[in-house]
């Protein structure tokens, strides 16, 4: 059987000169590519008790959603700005490319609620930091943020010091 890491295509030079970009959607064209990122991450929530997943617009859907939807637990999604229709919380952070705001639903999260933040990948840590952020807002305690990959060479990690964090693949680089 193939290794997830297998399943990743990496595109030298995309979207700048010198970023390497993993490329999620090779994994998810593959139908044993995305059985096994699901259940990958899914398997780093063995010992978390969660009340909600939050997934993050819109890689963090993929996998949030069947994440939760195997749980049985209620989604959340964090949008980029302008797409929800009713009161929100917003935060404005950097990316590794530009800059974007964020919001959510000021009742999605109920407080004193255990979430789970989902996404596909850390790169700067800054959209993780601030969905984060939005989460403990509305009352909520980030109990574990998962990645299906990590850029260890932009130290995510660090940003996101004080939440446990868990990834499937590291990659060195950036
Ligand atoms: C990408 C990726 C992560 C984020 C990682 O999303 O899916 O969400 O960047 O970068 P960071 O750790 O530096 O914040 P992007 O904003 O490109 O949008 P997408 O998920 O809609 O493709
Ligand atoms: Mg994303």
């Amino acid at each position: 059987m193939k290794k997830l890491e297998e399943y990743v295509r990496s595109i030298p030079d995309f979207p700048e000169p010198g970023i390497i970009f993993r490329d999620v959607t090779s994994i998810l064209q593959d139908a044993d590519g995305l059985k096994l990122a699901v259940d990958s991450m899914q398997a780093l929530l063995e010992d978390t008790d969660a009340d909600v997943i939050v997934g993050t617009e819109s890689r963090g859907f993929i996998f949030g959603a069947p994440i939760a939807y195997n749980l049985h637990k209620p989604l959340v999604l964090v949008r980029k700005k302008g797409k929800l229709p009713c009161e929100t919380v917003e935060k404005s952070y950097d990316l590794e490319y530009g800059s974007a705001t964020i919001e959510m639903h000021k009742d999605s999260i109920k407080p004193g609620q255990k979430v789970v933040i989902v996404d596909d990948l850390i790169a700067t840590g800054g959209t993780i930091e601030a969905a984060a952020k939005l989460v403990e807002e509305l009352g909520g305690t980030v109990v574990k943020v998962i990645f299906l990959m990590e850029l260890e060479g932009l130290k995510g990690r660090e940003r996101l010091k004080g939440y446990d964090v868990e990834s499937v693949i590291k990659y060195q680089g950036k």
